[in-house]
């Protein structure tokens, strides 16, 4: 399946919204599957709908500050936004800034963000997009702490995973939704821990961590009291397969602990 907009669906939303934004949505090549109309939907390469009440997100985020990492086309903050939350979403502007294993790396550049702004342009949303490596979110680049961080498959795609967790504990005051890909193969060894070692798939991923992992790299990052909230097989949209997938929370750091770190 193609992840851009089918000719027919541009029609609709030319129809719809205008021309204007009919192009602008054509080229975007979609991760999420989303309404952008009333019948129109993005075909991203996954369809998270069916997921979201797997993440054990409260159900009211009213007068919450909330930091999403990693939004993509904005599936996730527009789903906080919608519980009521006052959402940040971070991502990174261009495709070279992307962690690419060196052999892996494409030799041109691109603009990152295009679809976010056009949903968010469509749904009148008002959830801010920080344009920023998560590794450059400091608490001095960002300027303020957040009641709830979500990050989704992000972790896996970073060659410093550890970094990003202790950037997010710096910007948390409450409290961590993560969800990642898990090694089933790695969580077979009774009582083991580990992580594969991912470089070389073509999914630009680095490492793909059992579970028991996840939960000790959230903790050493500093978050305190991490569970492992549901698991599941986040399917392609393209039928084939899937991501076998960890949702885990955790608490605020103790308090201290990231001035002694910074
Ligand atoms: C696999 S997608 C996950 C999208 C969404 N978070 C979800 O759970 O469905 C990974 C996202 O992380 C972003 N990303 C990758 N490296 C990043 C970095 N260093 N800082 C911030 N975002 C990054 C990518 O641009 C992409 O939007």
């Amino acid at each position: 399946m193609s992840p851009l907009l089918r000719a027919e669906a541009v029609s609709e939303l030319e129809r719809a919204v205008g021309a204007d934004v009919a192009e602008l949505a054509a080229p975007v090549d979609w991760y999420h599957t989303q309404e952008l109309i009333a019948g129109v939907e993005t075909p991203g390469m996954f369809d998270l709908r069916p997921l979201v009440d797997r993440y054990g997100i409260p159900e009211d985020l009213s007068g919450l500050r909330v930091l999403e990492i990693g939004t993509f086309e904005g599936f996730w903050a527009f789903e906080l936004e919608r519980r009521g939350a006052d959402v940040t979403a971070l991502d990174i502007d261009q495709l070279q800034h992307l962690d690419w294993p060196p052999r892996a790396r494409p030799p041109e550049d691109g603009i990152r963000g295009d679809g976010f702004r056009l949903v968010k342009e469509l749904r009148k949303s008002n959830v801010r997009r920080v344009g920023i490596s998560v590794y450059d979110a400091t608490r001095e680049r960002i300027g303020e702490t957040y009641d709830l961080v979500f990050c989704g498959m992000v972790l896996i795609h970073l060659r410093d995973p550890m970094l990003a967790l202790e950037r997010m504990a710096a910007l948390c005051h409450g409290r961590l939704i993560l969800c990642e890909e898990y090694s089933r193969r790695l969580d077979l060894i009774p009582g083991g821990g580990g992580a594969e070692f991912r470089g070389c798939s073509p999914w630009m991923t680095w490492w793909r961590p059992n579970r028991r992992t996840w939960l000790q790299m959230v903790e050493v990052a500093g978050f305190e009291n991490p569970r492992e909230i549901d698991r599941f097989k986040a399917p392609f949209t393209s039928g084939k397969s899937g991501v076998r997938s960890v949702v885990i929370h955790a608490d605020h750091p103790a308090s201290g602990l990231f001035e002694r770190h910074r």
